[in-house]
Formats: structure tokens, C-alpha cells, sequence
């Protein structure tokens, strides 16, 4: 199977979100740049991006694609992005590549959320493939691993890894989310943390999921 196609699949169902004039949201991930590669076709279509991380913004600045701050921006219309893990209830676990707080800010300020993957992104449990990861302030690392423990989790400091935003983020594995909700709401509680890679309270709105040779489209 070419995963390379299977993203590209994605990425080009995801074009006809695209709303003129709007201010597209850009998430981060292999996925996403391939979707970026598609977007500037169409760039004169749009306003421009605000985008979810540093990586991104290095290849939209690429492709000569205008970038807005996200500082003077508080609502988009639609929000692109990847995803690790994606459950039937459109929940996600995101972070694998580190981007999960301007992820997780342009997912809660867009009306639409457009998830783009391929069908082995596509889980009944979340936390059944991948960690998830947790973006915290470094001084609170040892008492958000206690915390983490206590909640049946084992975490795993991610070696010689910085944020955007300068934080170190820990990779949480065993944690087999029956209950997404409830578990992101209590790791947000935990003080230190940033934000946690689930996203099952503000989750994707449309799944557009390639299998080898059609386009899943799930809508909530
Ligand atoms: C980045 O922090 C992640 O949330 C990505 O969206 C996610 O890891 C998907 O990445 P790929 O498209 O590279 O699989």
C-alpha cells in the first residue's frame, strides 16, 4: 500500500471545503504537507492560513502562501489537519509530531474541522496504537508523572524534544480510552500541563479517510 497516494487522496478531498475568501486553519504532519502542496493551486482562492506550528509555516512560507498571525485571529472557517489515532465517534489522539497546543487552539477556534487520514489512522480504542502525548511546563514534570501514573498510564519522557513553545512534552502508553472525555478533562486539570493530545471534547466535524481505492467521508 502507498501511504504517499493515500495522503494525497486526502488531501485532495479536502480541497472542496475550501470556502473563498475564507482564512483556512493549517495543521502539522506529513499529511498536512502534503495537503499544503495541494493548497497552493488554489491559494488564490483563499485569504490566506493561520498555522499550528513552526514546521508548517516553513513549508506554506514554501509555497508562497500568506500567513496570518494567529495572535489577531479568533475564528476560522475551516481547520485542516492530521491525525495518529481516529476513533467512530470522530475523537482523535494527536501530537506525534509535537504540534498538539496550536493544534489544539485552531481546532477550538474553527467552525469546521476537516480530518484528513488514512484508514490506518482508523482505531476502536483510542490509545490502542500510539501514546498520547501531554505538552507540559518542565518544572512540573515529576509531579504530572505521578499524576499520570496514578491514572493507569505509563509515561515516557520524549528525549531531546522541544515545543514550539519551549515546553517539553511526555508520551503516555496504556492508556486504552473508553472514556476519552473524562480522561482529557482530568489530565487538563493536572497543574503543568498544557495541553493533552486527546481531542474528543472539540473533535473533528468531517473524517476524510483514503483507503486504496476510495474516500471514506464521515460527517458528525
Ligand atoms: C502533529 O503534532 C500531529 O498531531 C499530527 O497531526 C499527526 O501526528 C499526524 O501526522 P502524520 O500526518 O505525519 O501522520
Amino acid at each position: 500500500m502507498n501511504i504517499k497516494k493515500l495522503k494525497k487522496m486526502s488531501s485532495i478531498a479536502a480541497l472542496k471545503y475550501i470556502t473563498k475568501d475564507s482564512i483556512l486553519g493549517i495543521g502539522t504532519g506529513s499529511t498536512v504537507i502534503t495537503f499544503i502542496k495541494q493548497l497552493k493551486k488554489v491559494s488564490n482562492f483563499i485569504r490566506g492560513v493561520v498555522s499550528s506550528s513552526k514546521i508548517s509555516s516553513f513549508y506554506l512560507k514554501k509555497y508562497n502562501i500568506k500567513i496570518f498571525d494567529s495572535r489577531e485571529i479568533d475564528n476560522i472557517e475551516i481547520y485542516i489537519d492530521g491525525t495518529d489515532e481516529i476513533n467512530d465517534n470522530m475523537q482523535m489522539i494527536k501530537g506525534g509530531g509535537g504540534a498538539l497546543t496550536g493544534e489544539k487552539i485552531l481546532a477550538g477556534m474553527s467552525k469546521t474541522f476537516v480530518c484528513i487520514a488514512d484508514f490506518t489512522k482508523k482505531v476502536s480504542i483510542l490509545g490502542k496504537n500510539n501514546p498520547v502525548p501531554i505538552e507540559i511546563i518542565s518544572i512540573s514534570y515529576s509531579f504530572v508523572k505521578k499524576k499520570i501514573i496514578e491514572l493507569g498510564g505509563y509515561p515516557v519522557l520524549r528525549k531531546n524534544f522541544f515545543t514550539d513553545y519551549n515546553n517539553i512534552i511526555i508520551d503516555v502508553y496504556n492508556l486504552f480510552l473508553k472514556d476519552p472525555v473524562k480522561i482529557e478533562k482530568k489530565i487538563n486539570n493536572i497543574p503543568g500541563v498544557v495541553t493533552v493530545g486527546i481531542f474528543s471534547i472539540r473533535k473533528a466535524d468531517v473524517a476524510l479517510i483514503s483507503h486504496k481505492n476510495k474516500i471514506e467521508e464521515i460527517k458528525k
